[in-house]
């Protein structure tokens, strides 16, 4: 007998037959199964607390601690517990530390435990804290080169941007970036800009603000945040200038990753002479393993207040992200910017240099 849950599944078949896209947009993680968090219960106790305590927070007095070069996180910790995305986890758990570029001693399970008691056993230690408050690293998407992002970081970033010129000296544009959790759901960031024009190389400009995340959506995978900067130029002639930004971000099927950002850029002193910049990225994560190159494709449209809508500048920047490390916490996104309106420049050339710092030193994972 064919009920209609049979009915639904024969018509998602079907779908996913025509139109993969949209099959794969239908079935997001809401029509999966839910992990069994009993069973995860069980396997926890039986085969990790010994080492991560019966609670997720290690014993620091059990001997078995005592032979473990590296102590295993708290697990218990909120802020830990929900940056990192299941399914980071779920490799951890099956191929074991190394796999990841973590310690060795945390043992492969993928003989011992099925691919559904891995994804219980997760889903039971993703309970060991209450992190209703905090974003979840599952929407930690990949950083673009424009597009800012949504999640708050613990990140130092080296973006360097280099303009060829038609008739004067090349210019470089480097930003150093210092990102901070604060709080549930807060980040502040410092940032240092060094421009070499050829005549000058020097500070250009320094910035600081906070950032806070508004919510977020579990099924659609999604996550809205706002932001304020402080520009202040070192030039003490230039005005300085206020920039608030939103930033939002969700997944398409499994493999799809979207970002876009709304910055308003307003000098403070002539608010009227500011410029809006939207952008948007996406991004095609066709594994879960962080160490591979990723593709992806940003748009760019800057306009000033008062011609909106007649002076856009549009530019394109395709894309590629490297993870560098096994865990993806050293990362390298290589760009080029096509100018596609009557910019000053044809193309630009962009590369960024993250650290996530929150993951462990820049040396570890690399082999
Ligand atoms: C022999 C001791 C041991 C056992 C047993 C063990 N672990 Fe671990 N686990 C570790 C150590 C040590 C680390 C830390 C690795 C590092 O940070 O380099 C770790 C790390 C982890 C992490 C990664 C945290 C991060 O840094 O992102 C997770 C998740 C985890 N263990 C879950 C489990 C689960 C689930 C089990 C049971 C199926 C388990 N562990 C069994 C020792 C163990």
């Amino acid at each position: 007998m064919q009920g209609p849950i049979g009915g639904t599944a024969m018509a998602r078949k079907h779908l996913s037959v025509a139109f993969p896209l949209l099959a794969a947009l239908l079935a997001g993680p809401a029509l999966a199964q839910a992990p069994d968090l009993a069973d995860g219960r069980r396997i926890y106790d039986q085969a990790c607390a010994a080492c991560h305590g019966p609670t997720g927070r290690p014993d620091p007095s059990s001997p078995v601690l005592a032979g473990l070069e590296t102590p295993p996180a708290d697990l218990s910790d909120p802020l830990f517990n929900s940056r990192e995305p299941a399914n980071d986890w779920e490799l951890v758990v099956g191929h074991g530390g190394h796999a990841m570029g973590l310690s060795a001693q945390m043992p492969a399970q993928r003989e011992a435990l099925s691919a559904e008691e891995i994804r219980n056993v997760v889903a039971y230690v993703k309970t060991l804290a209450d992190t209703s408050d905090y974003p979840p690293g599952e929407f930690n998407y990949f950083l673009p080169i424009r597009t800012k992002k949504a999640f708050p970081e613990d990140e130092i970033v080296w973006k360097g941007r280099y303009t060829p010129l038609d008739g004067a000296p090349d210019v470089m544009r480097n930003v150093i970036e210092i990102e901070k959790r604060v709080g549930h759901r807060g980040m502040v960031v410092l940032e240092l800009i060094h421009e070499d024009d050829g005549f000058d190389s020097e500070v250009t400009k320094v910035e600081g603000g906070y950032k806070h995340v508004f919510g977020w959506n579990r099924e659609r995978q999604s996550i809205l945040s706002g932001a304020v900067i402080l520009a202040v130029p070192t030039d003490g002639d230039e005005s300085k200038e206020i920039i608030p930004y939103l930033a939002y971000a969700r997944m398409f099927g499994d493999d799809w990753v979207f970002q876009s950002s709304a910055r308003a850029i307003t000098p403070l002193d002539d608010a009227g002479d500011g410029q809006l910049e939207l952008a948007g990225a996406l991004h095609y994560r066709w594994t879960q393993w962080p160490r591979n190159v990723f593709p992806g494709i940003e748009v760019v449209a800057e306009a000033p207040y008062d011609h909106f809508g007649s002076d856009v500048q549009w530019s394109a920047i395709p894309q590629l992200r490297f993870g560098l490390t096994k865990g993806g916490h050293v990362a390298l996104n290589l760009g080029v910017e096509v100018g596609l309106s009557d910019q000053p420049w044809d193309y630009r050339v962009h590369a960024v240099l993250l650290w996530d710092f929150a993951d462990g030193s820049f040396f570890k994972g690399w082999r």
